[in-house]
């Protein structure tokens, strides 16, 4: 079934649910990013999301609901600073990680002891849940590794050919993936910083411990490695140098980048466009006027974007750690070089 077969999107969620509930696989849209989804209850339906995504077993999976009252039925506690949270913050960009019931396969889990459990507030992905009747387990409906697909589009481009169904929603109005906090240790931990703002989480509950890439290993397999990536190699830059130029360095100076293409949050984050090396050819500003939402709902596609421009490298300044501009960073450096990722952690 492909992507204009269907027009009318109740349609399409009636269809994709079927699908669901007889052990296929569908892309559908939420508000972070689309979704690669599968009955959570049925095992073999979660293989094949991994399957399709090339993703290892290792890396669990979120399991997505269409309503609060659902999680009793998956996790065995929910903590008072999780449910505090949850009726603040759900349906939206957060994910819990809770203890898990015996239900959950552990395909989904990758064997851990936790549940990662959201709430969409995208009408189409709780239609979907709802009329699947059972949770949706979901990864990002790209290949492992690769950038999150932020428009139906993105997603036929990649695994069009490997699903069952894709639902056409439309662009994600969030278009980075939920933040992630878990309540499996003493106190809340930030898995991953993401379409929540830390300090929206904070509000609510206090303090969130941020573990270190080091400790982020054990508690969420997945966060580690090169991750978000361009086939371009992308290159973090440390920010503008004293005459307001930017310093843009190569990890393997044998090989000059000729041409480069530059991420920046805004004209103003550029000071003297004038003082850019030459090899700069192209420039996306993530946002006209600084704004870190909107930055960060249009950071995936103008990583695409430089990524098709036919450039040499990408290179990305650093927006301010404040806000989603903690998620854009997280994203950023998880897609630079290899080598480059173990410097950048999340500090405050
Ligand atoms: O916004 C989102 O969260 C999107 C949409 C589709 O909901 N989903 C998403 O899924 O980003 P994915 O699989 O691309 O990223 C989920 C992250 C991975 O880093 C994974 O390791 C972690 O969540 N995760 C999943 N289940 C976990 C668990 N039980 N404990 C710890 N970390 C978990
Ligand atoms: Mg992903």
């Amino acid at each position: 079934m492909s992507l204009n077969e269907l027009t009318d999107i109740n349609e399409q969620i009636q269809e994709a649910a079927d699908i669901i509930r007889r052990g296929g696989v569908v892309a559908f849209p939420t508000e972070t990013v689309y979704g690669l989804g599968a009955n959570a209850f049925d095992a073999q339906a979660v293989a094949r999301v991994f399957e399709v995504k090339r993703r290892p077993y290792f890396d669990p999976l979120i399991l997505h609901i269409a309503e609060r009252g659902w999680l009793g039925d998956l996790a065995v506690d929910v903590p008072m600073a999780a449910k505090r949270l949850i009726d603040a913050l759900w349906p939206g960009p957060l994910t819990v990680v809770l203890p898990k019931k015996p239900v959950v396969p552990d395909i989904v889990t990758a064997g851990l002891p936790g549940a990662a459990l959201r709430m969409p507030s995208n009408e189409i992905a709780r239609g979907l849940i709802l009329a699947a009747g059972v949770p949706i387990a979901a990864p990002s409906a790209n290949l492992f590794g690769s950038v999150s697909p932020t428009a139906a589009e993105h997603v036929m481009a990649q695994l069009g050919s490997a699903v069952d169904m894709v639902i056409d929603g439309g662009e994600c109005s969030v278009g980075i993936e939920s933040t992630i906090v878990s309540f499996m240790g003493e106190e809340p931990a930030l898995l991953r910083p993401g379409g929540t703002a830390l300090e929206e989480i904070e509000a609510v509950i206090g303090r969130v411990v941020i573990p270190s890439n080091g400790e982020l290993v054990n508690q969420s397999p997945g966060r580690s490695g090169t991750h978000y990536a361009t086939s371009t190699p992308l290159i973090r830059i440390g920010g503008v140098d004293k005459i307001g130029g930017i310093n843009i360095w190569c990890t393997d100076p044998s090989k000059p980048i000729a041409k480069i293409g530059l991420i920046a949050l805004s004209p103003a984050s550029v000071p003297d466009p004038a003082a850019l090396p030459p090899a700069v050819v192209n420039i996306e500003y993530l946002s006209a006027s600084g704004d870190l939402r909107e930055a960060a709902c249009r950071l995936f596609a103008a990583m695409r974007r430089l990524d098709a421009a036919g450039v040499d490298a990408i290179a990305a300044l650093p927006v301010p750690s404040v806000g989603l501009g903690l998620a854009i960073n997280d994203r950023l450096s998880r897609a630079a070089l290899k080598g480059e990722i173990a410097s950048p952690q999340i500090k405050r």
